[in-house]
C-alpha cells in the first residue's frame, strides 16, 4: 500500500511520522521503500543518523518517485510543498494520505486548502485521506485539540484517526538521535501512543 504523510505546513510532525512508522514496519519485517521528496530532507537527515550510529534495521531513503517499486509490502512517503511537483505526483499515486493537524486554527485552515488540492489532484483515483491530531496538548484544561478534532470531523472527505499523538519531549529527543520512540523509550507514553497508530494504520503487524 502506498501511504503519503503529507500536510501543506511545516512542522506537523510529518517526517517524525514517516520515520517512526517505517520503524515500527521494518522491525516487524516488513519491506518499506521509504521516501523523502522534501527539499528539507529531515527525513534523510534522520536516517542518515541512524546509518551513522549502526542501529538496525537499516532504513533507505529514496528521493525520486521514478524509483518507486510495488515489490514492497509497505510504502511511505513524506512530502514537502517546496517540492510541488513532487507532491502532486504522490498523492496522485497514494492509496491513503496521512494528514497529521496540530491543534490550531491555522491548522485546520492549511488542512482545508490540502484537502482541496487532493481533490482537484485526484479526479482520477481518490485516496483515502486520515486526519491525525499531532502535538495535542497534556494539558487537559487546554480545549483546542478537541475543538480541532471537532473541526476535522466536520470536514467532508476526511476520516478522524481515532487516536492522538500528543506533545511530548520524547518525539523530539529521539529523532534527533536516529531512533524511534519506541526504541529510545519503550515503556513511554510517546511509544504507546505510535504503537496505537501504527496497529491502527497496519493492523496486519
Ligand atoms: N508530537 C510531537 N511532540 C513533540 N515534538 C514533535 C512532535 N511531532 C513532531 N515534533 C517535532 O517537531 C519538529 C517538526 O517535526 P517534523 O516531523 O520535522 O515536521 P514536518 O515534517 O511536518 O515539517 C521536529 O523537531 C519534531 O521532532
Ligand atoms: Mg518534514
Amino acid at each position: 500500500m502506498i501511504t503519503v504523510v503529507g500536510n501543506l505546513k511545516g512542522g506537523t510532525g510529518k517526517s517524525t511520522i514517516t520515520f517512526n512508522l517505517s520503524v515500527k514496519l521494518s522491525i516487524n519485517s516488513k519491506s518499506v521503500q521509504l521516501f523523502d521528496l522534501d527539499p528539507q530532507a529531515t527525513l534523510s537527515d534522520v536516517v542518515d543518523i541512524r546509518i551513522e550510529e549502526e542501529y538496525e534495521p537499516v532504513l533507505k531513503v529514496c528521493n525520486n518517485l521514478d524509483e518507486l517499486d510495488k515489490q514492497h509490502d509497505e510504502i511511505l512517503i513524506d512530502i514537502g510543498t517546496a517540492a510541488i511537483d513532487s507532491m502532486y505526483r504522490a498523492i496522485q499515486l497514494a492509496d491513503r494520505i496521512v494528514v497529521p493537524v496540530p491543534p490550531s486554527q491555522a491548522d485546520i485552515w492549511s488542512t482545508q486548502r490540502f484537502l482541496q488540492i487532493i481533490n482537484e489532484k485526484c479526479e482520477v483515483k481518490k485516496p483515502q485521506i486520515l486526519g491525525l491530531v499531532n502535538r495535542a496538548d497534556t494539558h487537559k484544561g487546554i480545549r483546542e485539540t478537541g475543538e480541532t478534532e471537532d473541526a476535522l470531523n466536520m470536514l467532508p472527505d476526511i476520516d478522524l484517526i481515532q487516536t492522538r499523538l500528543y506533545q511530548r519531549t520524547s518525539y523530539r529527543r529521539s529523532f534527533s538521535e536516529g531512533l524511534a520512540v519506541f526504541e529510545l523509550e519503550p515503556k513511554g507514553k510517546a511509544a504507546a501512543e505510535v504503537n496505537k497508530l501504527s496497529s491502527i494504520l497496519y493492523p496486519n503487524i
